[in-house]
């Protein structure tokens, strides 16, 4: 075995009893829950977990129930070994790669409705897929009874579900979401960009590049949200993207839709490439 490589637990009473082992011993511990076939976004995530706690578990879990009968489970990229691999470089982490039988035993049926700020978007067009992400995630939180959670804001409205929760149930986590890691060319980094075909990934540029296009607009004075939704919209519809599932302009904290810009707002876009869903966002403060 290569002495580097991160533990690797699938038991639940194990990792429970390693991490409440190294708080008593005075240890700060953080967890980075994902599906794997990790990538630089990923690992961005374990980094900052890394710099600010004494011990890192990363959980990797492709969770059935957030994903629609027709979406991507079966084909979902899984890639373990150069998970780990990956993960040689910090230090140290230990990772949680629980059975779907031990997280979903015969029988449960307890699950967490969602909070309102997952209504919209992502909400209205995948409606079980937050119910399913708030309920593992809050699972994975008492399977890893952690002191800080890390979440990337590539899935904006992923993690202000998620800190809403938190909020509404109490629960002793501290959430830190982290920025968007990008490849060089500005697409959003993904587990689901492997899907794309050559040409598919010269298209998929286009999402970042309405996201600068519609920050340019507010900042030469656009207030008027339909205005910089029609360009966005003509920006996407002209470089292919095979259909726009939503582009919109909203309260970073609420989610709700923006008319007239008058403070912060976040850009949420979501798309398909080819079959691929790609989703990005950015926030803006003039
Ligand atoms: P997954 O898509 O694997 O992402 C795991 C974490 O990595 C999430 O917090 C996500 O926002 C973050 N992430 C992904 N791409 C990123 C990027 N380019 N830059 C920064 N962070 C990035 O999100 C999930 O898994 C699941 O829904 C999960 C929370 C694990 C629950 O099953």
């Amino acid at each position: 075995m290569n002495p580097q490589r991160p533990q690797l637990v699938h038991d639940l009473n194990q990792i429970r009893d390693i991490v409440r082992k190294a708080q008593s011993a005075g240890k700060k511990v953080g967890l980075v829950p994902t599906m794997g076939a990790l990538h630089q976004g990923h690992l961005s995530l374990v980094e900052q977990s890394a710099s600010q706690c004494d011990l890192t578990v990363v959980t990797i879990f492709v969770n059935p129930t957030q994903f629609a009968q027709d979406e991507d489970l079966a084909k979902y990229p899984r890639t373990l070994e150069s998970d780990l691999e990956l993960l040689s470089q910090f230090s140290p982490v230990i990772v949680l790669a629980p059975e779907a039988a031990d997280v979903y035993p015969a029988g449960s049926s307890t699950a967490v409705q969602p909070p309102d700020v997952g209504r919209l978007w992502e909400g209205e067009k995948r409606p079980d897929h937050f119910a399913g992400v708030a309920t593992i995630v809050l699972k994975l939180f008492n399977m890893v009874p952690a002191e800080i959670a890390f979440f990337g804001q590539k899935d904006y409205q992923q993690a202000c579900v998620i800190q809403q929760m938190v909020k509404d149930l109490n629960v002793p986590m501290e959430i830190q979401v982290c920025p968007i890691v990008r490849e060089p060319d500005g697409l959003a980094m993904s587990s689901r960009n492997r899907y794309l075909s050559q040409s598919e990934r010269k298209t998929a540029t286009v999402i970042s590049q309405t996201l600068e296009i519609a920050e340019q607009m507010m900042r030469e004075g656009e207030t008027e949200t339909q205005v910089i939704l029609d360009q966005c919209m003509q920006e996407l519809t002209a470089a292919h993207v095979d259909s726009i599932d939503y582009v919109t302009i909203a309260d970073p904290i609420t989610l709700e839709l923006v008319q007239t810009i008058a403070g912060p707002v976040v850009i949420l876009i979501a798309v398909y490439v080819g079959k691929t869903r790609l989703i990005d966002n950015r926030v803006i403060q003039l």
